[in-house]
């Protein structure tokens, strides 16, 4: 029993009377034990208590902190936030610097990182927080996420009436409606613009080239004797068309007019290329 006591009474005039916690010390003159009070968050020791007087602190002063009663003979240096990222709430002496990443960050393994933008084909599923990233999630059969809109969420494909689907929608595009007189009205190009945009963000597809390529496949007049005469001797301009050929956007642009074709000959005489 006077072993637990004995064991029990320094923990509990840890904190003293008055609400001070104290420190155990030894006099180095009188060697005599003391309990010295501790100094206040937001300062420091400046000397220990002696029997015959108490515990000396000072202040921290500016850029420096304690938030616990204590006898350190320094405060902490306060954080300074780092790349991408603000102060929630400034080091004010006894708490430090509390800071959270920009807008469009989260923090990951003691850095700031940039949300991640759902790829083609994934819609958003929860917005990117300081705390956490963007979550995506690939968009069902029949739904789709608009890649010019970075953070958007999978929607449904829109329903066209009857005879009016002029494009499939994918993972990445809506279904595109039109009717003849729109066709005739707005031209393809106008009709795909969401597509035709959608290409030139994922693949840096130049949507006049493509434009261009589809015109002439629509009007079937592209015969290697009009390729020369038009580059009129110049190598340059040939190779940059066969480049153009070779590469996917030839074979997209085989694509598109594949479609529009078909849609125009649904629609009769009615669209004769308006472009
Ligand atoms: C510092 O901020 C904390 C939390 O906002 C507050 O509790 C504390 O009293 C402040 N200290 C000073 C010295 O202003
Ligand atoms: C072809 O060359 C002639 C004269 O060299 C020039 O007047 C004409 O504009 C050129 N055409 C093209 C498509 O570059
Ligand atoms: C469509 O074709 C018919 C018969 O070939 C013709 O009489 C009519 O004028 C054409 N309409 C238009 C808008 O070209």
């Amino acid at each position: 029993m006077l072993f637990f006591t004995v064991l029990v009474l320094p923990a509990l005039s840890a904190v003293a009377a008055g609400g001070v916690p104290t420190y155990r010390r030894i006099d180095p003159v009188t060697g005599q034990a003391l309990q010295c009070d501790r100094c206040a968050p937001g300062s420091r020791l400046r000397a220990h208590c002696t029997s015959s007087r108490g515990t000396e602190c000072v202040p921290c002063g500016a850029g420096l902190f304690t938030e616990f009663w204590n006898y350190i003979p320094h405060c902490l240096l306060c954080d300074s936030c780092s790349d991408h990222q603000r102060v929630v709430r400034p080091c004010n002496g006894t708490v430090n610097t509390v800071c959270e990443c920009e807008p469009g960050f989260y923090w990951d393994q003691h850095f700031c990182k940039r949300h991640t933008v759902c790829k083609p084909g994934h819609g958003l599923k929860s917005a990117g927080t300081p705390h956490r990233d963007t979550v995506c999630e690939l968009c069902a059969d029949g739904w789709f996420a608009d890649i010019a809109e970075k953070h958007a969420a999978c929607i449904p494909h829109s329903a066209c009436a009857a005879d009016q689907l002029l494009l499939q929608g994918s993972r990445w595009h809506d279904n595109v409606c039109a009717t003849c007189e729109q066709l005739a009205e707005k031209g393809w190009v106008g009709l795909l613009k969401p597509v035709l945009s959608g290409l030139d963000i994922q693949y840096n597809t130049p949507i006049p080239r493509l434009e261009h390529l589809v015109n002439r496949r629509l009007k079937k007049k592209l015969r290697k004797r009009d390729v020369l005469r038009m580059a009129n001797g110049s190598s340059e301009l040939l190779n940059l068309h066969i480049m153009i050929e070779d590469s996917h956007l030839g074979r997209l642009a085989g694509r598109i007019s594949h479609i529009i074709h078909k849609f125009q000959q649904q629609c009769g005489n009615m669209t004769a290329m308006t472009v």
